[in-house]
């Protein structure tokens, strides 16, 4: 059966009217997908009757506008990789829908989006979680996906469903890697040939038994330019620049 589309949030509330809450997997997006996304979808279709995927490219969530205006849109591809590993529905909205709000009101948390990414992205994770609570509003799902690449986003999306009552399963799902090792990323997209052969090297230094200020300078020395290298929640996490790209990656300690 071909994947369904709405893009009027009227079309999709009809729609969903009618579906049973149980048999609703979501797996939200902001489109330029990879394997690691597909990897969630296939997750939830098997673990679910109806999967729901979304694409939406949420302002809120970047504090810098030009990061904004440069995230790849690819539409057609999308839809294509959606439809094949199984989607049911896609949700694809206007930003004037979403936030009709006009951007009045946020989610807000005081721990855990403060540090790593939350420092240097303020407001981001701000913006990820209005975003996400509008999306599981509308969507209404059982069960919902997400990467473990992101793994602070993963933390706080389960806090705000334990914080808010949210009658909604959060499940993270592993990181998907290229065989250099990788970590899959829309991002990836914009490196260079050489520069995504040097960006696996992150993966292989965030494994190593080391001290956090010798791979640093490792880091530094393969010419990264280090944003965070931190231990925390049983993690070490890393994010990095490198041709202009900025890069994360955890991996368990
Ligand atoms: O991880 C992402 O792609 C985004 O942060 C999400 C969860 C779709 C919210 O815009």
């Amino acid at each position: 059966m071909s994947m369904k589309v709405f893009k009027k949030l009227s079309e999709w509330r009809e729609y969903r009217r009618n579906l049973p809450d149980a048999k609703i997997g979501f797996v939200p997006t902001m489109g330029a997908l990879h394997e690691g996304h597909i990897s969630l979808i296939r997750r939830c279709c098997r673990e679910n009757e109806i999967t729901v995927a979304s694409i939406f490219v949420n302002p809120t969530q970047f504090n810098d506008k030009n990061d904004l205006k440069n995230y790849p849109r690819t539409y057609e591809r999308d839809h294509e990789m959606l439809e094949k590993s199984g989607t049911d529905c896609l949700f694809y909205p206007t930003q004037e829908e979403m936030y009709s709000d006009n951007f009045n009101y946020r989610v807000v948390e005081n721990n855990v989006s403060k540090v790593l990414c939350g420092l240097s992205r303020p407001g981001h994770f701000e913006g990820v979680m209005t975003v996400v609570l509008k999306l599981f509003n509308i969507v209404k799902p059982r069960r919902t996906y997400f990467g473990e690449k992101d793994y602070q986003q993963l933390m706080l999306i389960k806090e705000m469903a334990e914080s808010f009552f949210l009658d909604i399963e959060v499940i993270g799902c592993p990181i998907v890697r290229e065989s250099s090792g990788l970590a899959m990323s829309s991002r990836n997209e914009r490196l260079s040939e050489e520069g995504r052969k040097k960006a696996s090297v992150l993966y292989k230094l965030l494994s190593e038994k080391r001290e956090k200020s010798e791979i640093n300078k490792s880091l530094e020395a393969e010419g990264f330019q280090v944003d965070y290298l931190e231990d925390l929640f049983g993690r070490r996490f890393a994010a990095v620049i490198l041709e202009n790209v900025r890069l994360i990656d955890n991996v368990q300690l």
